[in-house]
């Protein structure tokens, strides 16, 4: 089941946000969505899961309008990881997770819940903190228990059956994480993708991009700039066109074939 858009557009107070924006996402696999702050790449993703209603053009998820879904559809359909999710409950690391398939997986039993939710805290490496009170996680923790919550909401509506589980969409999912847990986290997504699940991405790091993604998505002032496989889309002329980089700071890695950027001589003396 693929995700649509339809020559979308989200318009606020005379402004468009996102004007003309027409993408497919595929199950299985891995788009990244790039571009400056304020490019609209969050709002695109909030269009995309039906978080905001478009003032134009249709969301598709498979043969049916985003806004005709119910919520358990919706819910089972398509998780989104939001660039920004405070937490103020009092709950456990293990009780919020399971929380995350309430609405996906109404009849799963709630130990069946609580054992799921200890698997996906294993996976994003916080089984230690199970019991705990989710206030006074880290920056990072946070985001990583936020991010087993989402991919509660898509398991826990396919577990136990062989369907693929849904579209995975994440803001900024690695921008709290040191090193090793932004491999950790992108590795979960690249997972997810091939369990079959479409996984996409918001994300500032180009070099992170360029070696995760299938597919590179580059936003600009609202619009959808570029698009295709991440040794088409990441080049010189676009680099320097949407992020005002001088020409010569993308190079192709002469291993893996993959351009990256490499800031080291971008500082002033
Ligand atoms: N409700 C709103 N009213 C007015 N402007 C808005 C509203 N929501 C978003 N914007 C503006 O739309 C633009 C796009 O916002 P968006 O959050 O999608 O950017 P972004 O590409 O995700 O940026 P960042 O990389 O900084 O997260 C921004 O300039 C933002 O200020
Ligand atoms: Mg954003």
């Amino acid at each position: 089941m693929k995700l649509c858009l339809q020559n979308v557009g989200w318009r606020v107070r005379d402004k468009d946000i996102v004007q003309g924006a027409s993408l497919d996402f595929e199950p299985g696999q891995m788009t990244a969505i790039v571009g400056p702050n304020g490019a609209g790449k969050s709002t695109l993703l909030r269009l995309a899961s039906g978080l905001l209603r478009a003032t134009s053009g249709d969301v598709w998820l498979g043969d049916a309008s985003i806004t005709t879904l119910s919520s358990a559809q919706l819910a089972a359909g398509r998780a989104m990881l939001m660039q920004d999710s405070p937490l103020r409950a009092q709950f456990t690391l293990r009780e919020l997770v399971a929380m995350g398939g309430q609405i996906s997986a109404p009849f799963m039993s709630t130990s069946v819940r609580l054992e799921l939710a200890g698997l996906l805290l294993e996976r994003v490496g916080l089984a230690a903190f199970a019991e705990r009170d989710v206030m006074g996680l880290s920056g990072g923790e946070r985001q990583r228990v936020h991010l087993a919550r989402v991919l509660m909401q898509l398991e826990a509506a396919v577990h136990g059956t062989d369907r693929a589980p849904g579209f995975l969409l994440l803001d900024e999912p690695i921008s709290a994480q040191d090193l090793s847990r932004q491999h950790l986290v992108l590795n979960l997504a690249r997972a997810h993708a091939s369990g079959g699940g479409g996984v996409v991405l918001v994300i500032h790091d180009l070099n992170w991009a360029a070696a995760c993604a299938d597919h590179i998505v580059v936003m600009h002032e609202g619009t959808i700039y570029a698009q295709g496989p991440p040794e088409q889309v990441l080049t010189n002329a676009l680099a320097n066109r949407v992020f005002g980089l001088e020409e010569g700071r993308v190079r192709i890695h002469a291993a893996t074939g993959k351009p990256y950027v490499l800031p080291h001589d971008m500082i002033c003396p």
